[in-house]
């Protein structure tokens, strides 16, 4: 793994796609053991999700149903903690298990506001599964009830996370290299 260059910052790696898939099959195996005789929603939350949700399906061995929706609340490399819905749920969730599937959690504001979007629906369960949490900024006080792996406070990009557009394709993760 060598450092990338994207549009004007550079990025060095930081975890290796091997890593990242037993992180990613430990979660699906984990969320199938609780739920081996139901058959969850899982909603992904676009578009950072893309390549988690499908490596997460794969791994998944029990009966499921998908749907996805698109938040987004990131500018180049800074959250501006303002959340914007720009799709909703497209499946009836009505005394479903739903469990929303993330690629990162960083401050948390987009899924406080997915809580206050889902809190009013009659759902049986909600869930929240995270391939990355960046535990040293997420301060919220609701619970992420499995996470993959911890990272450090750093802008990363690669496997669907991207910067202004680019990086998406990158299946290892890479962090902004400091000056
Ligand atoms: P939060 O609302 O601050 O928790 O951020 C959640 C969303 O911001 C994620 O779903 C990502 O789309 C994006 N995001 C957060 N941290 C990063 C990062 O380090 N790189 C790229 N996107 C990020």
């Amino acid at each position: 793994m060598s450092q990338i260059v994207i549009h004007d910052k550079t990025f060095i790696p930081l975890i290796k796609n091997e890593e990242i898939q037993k992180a990613v099959s430990k979660i699906a195996l984990t969320i199938n053991e609780q739920y081996k005789n139901e058959t969850p929603i899982f909603v992904g939350v676009l578009s950072g999700v893309f390549m988690f949700f499908s490596d997460f399906l794969k791994n998944y061995p029990g009966k499921c149903e998908v749907s996805f929706l698109k938040l987004s609340s990131y500018d180049g490399t800074q959250s501006t903690g303002n959340v914007t819905t720009e799709l909703d749920i497209s499946t009836d969730i009505t005394n479903r298990h739903v469990i929303i599937l993330e690629d990162i959690v960083d401050t948390g504001n987009t899924l406080e506001k997915l809580y206050q979007l889902l809190k009013n629906k009659p759902v049986k369960s909600l869930k929240v599964a995270s391939l990355f949490l960046k535990p040293d900024v997420f301060k919220k006080d609701f619970q992420i009830d499995y996470v993959g792996i911890c990272i450090p406070n750093k802008f990363v990009v690669g496997y669907g996370l991207d910067y202004n557009g680019l990086g998406r394709n990158y299946t290892n993760l890479y962090q902004l290299k400091e000056d």
